[in-house]
């Protein structure tokens, strides 16, 4: 197979995810008010519904930004100039989006390998068996590894330039101080001159926006409604789904859609792997997703908060969506530490 599976961080994955789920779970459900990481919805099944999600007309970032790649890989081609370079996705999920990519880059005659970097050993090694299907001539990893240690390992083994995805507005699950650290991280990862490729979801109309999360067939509903039954099947909890109600809303503070499982009466869930009841009021709500949404400014201060040098911007022709396109420069500036405050920088 031209792209194979290679394991660097070995052990029960699935019980060590399993006991981190029931910390996080308890630790969100005893807060106020309740929160649970969006992280935990993509099990086998919220897999499948997020690609539901993206099939839907009223989800259009993932069509905007097939869009960007088929319009602008030419350009982002041209940015990382004629030597090979290596591809790395980071939360690739089953490769659609970079699917697009390395179809236009293989079209334009250009030289790369491809690496993915996930925790999870069954979705490496299913986008390897995607890829290797649509790419027989792609070489590469997909690498079972957590971002740095992944990092780490392709840094080891090639000196070639690299160009990292960051795809599909998955920053814009994070909060903008998330965001920064996490880049931050991936700065200090990176060698002179690599690259990264970051998807965001551009500020527009509420109608738009709310539309894309507020589906009326329920999909989005029944992505978070599945955090309950992934509790229940692997918590042992005893969540009823019918006495809980989806809800998402355009928070302007925060600049995201705010998503939201709302309690229908007072009642009481046990979950047996944590070992403990908890307990809901009428009405209350558990957060799970923010999805933040970005303005260019925005943009262009969070990679100089993370020490990147801008490089490209491109957009859809609505204008809805971006991929930045951001260089990694040790040489002449000074590198960010980890700590250091975004606006020092400025
Ligand atoms: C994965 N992430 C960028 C999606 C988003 O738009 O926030 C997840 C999603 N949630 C509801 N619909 C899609």
């Amino acid at each position: 197979m031209p792209i194979a599976t290679r394991v660097l961080q070995p052990g029960d994955a699935a019980v060590t995810e399993r006991a981190e789920f029931a910390r996080e779970v308890l630790e969100g459900l005893s807060a106020k008010p309740k929160h649970l990481p969006c992280k935990w919805f993509y099990d086998a099944r919220g897999s499948e519904l997020i690609e539901s999600i993206m099939d839907l007309d009223e989800y259009y970032l993932t069509r905007c930004e097939a869009e960007i790649f088929e319009e602008h890989a030419a350009e982002l081609l041209r940015a990382l100039g004629k030597k090979p370079f290596e591809l790395v996705d980071l939360g690739a999920g089953d490769g659609r989006k970079t699917g697009i990519l390395i179809r236009r880059f293989q079209d334009l005659g250009a030289r790369f390998g491809f690496f993915s970097i996930d925790i999870s050993e069954s979705a490496s090694a299913k986008l390897a068996t995607e890829l290797s299907r649509s790419f027989p001539a792609l070489h590469g990893e997909t690498l079972v590894a957590d971002y740095a240690t992944g990092l780490a390992s392709l840094a080891e083994r090639s000196r070639e330039r690299k160009l990292v995805l960051f795809l599909g507005s998955n920053i814009g699950n994070a909060s903008f101080e998330g965001a920064r650290a996490f880049l931050r991280e991936l700065w200090l990862s990176l060698d002179d001159g690599d690259l990264v490729l970051v998807g965001a979801d551009l500020k527009k109309d509420v109608t738009t926006l709310r539309a894309a999360y507020d589906d009326p067939r329920g999909v989005t509903a029944a992505f978070n409604l599945n955090l309950l039954s992934r509790m229940n099947r692997e918590l042992g909890g005893d969540f009823d789904l019918e006495r809980f109600r989806f809800y998402c809303t355009w928070e302007p503070r925060t600049s995201a859609i705010e998503s939201y499982l709302i309690s229908q009466a007072e009642q009481r869930v046990t979950l047996d792997a944590v070992g403990r009841a908890f307990d809901f009021e009428a009405q209350e709500a558990i957060h799970t997703e923010s999805s933040r949404k970005y303005s260019l400014g925005e943009l262009d201060e969070l990679a100089l908060a993370a020490g990147f040098v801008r490089e490209g911007l491109f957009r859809d022709r609505r204008g809805w969506f971006a991929d930045a396109l951001w260089r990694v420069e040790k040489t002449k500036r000074r590198a960010p530490t980890r700590e250091e405050p975004a606006r020092a920088r400025r």
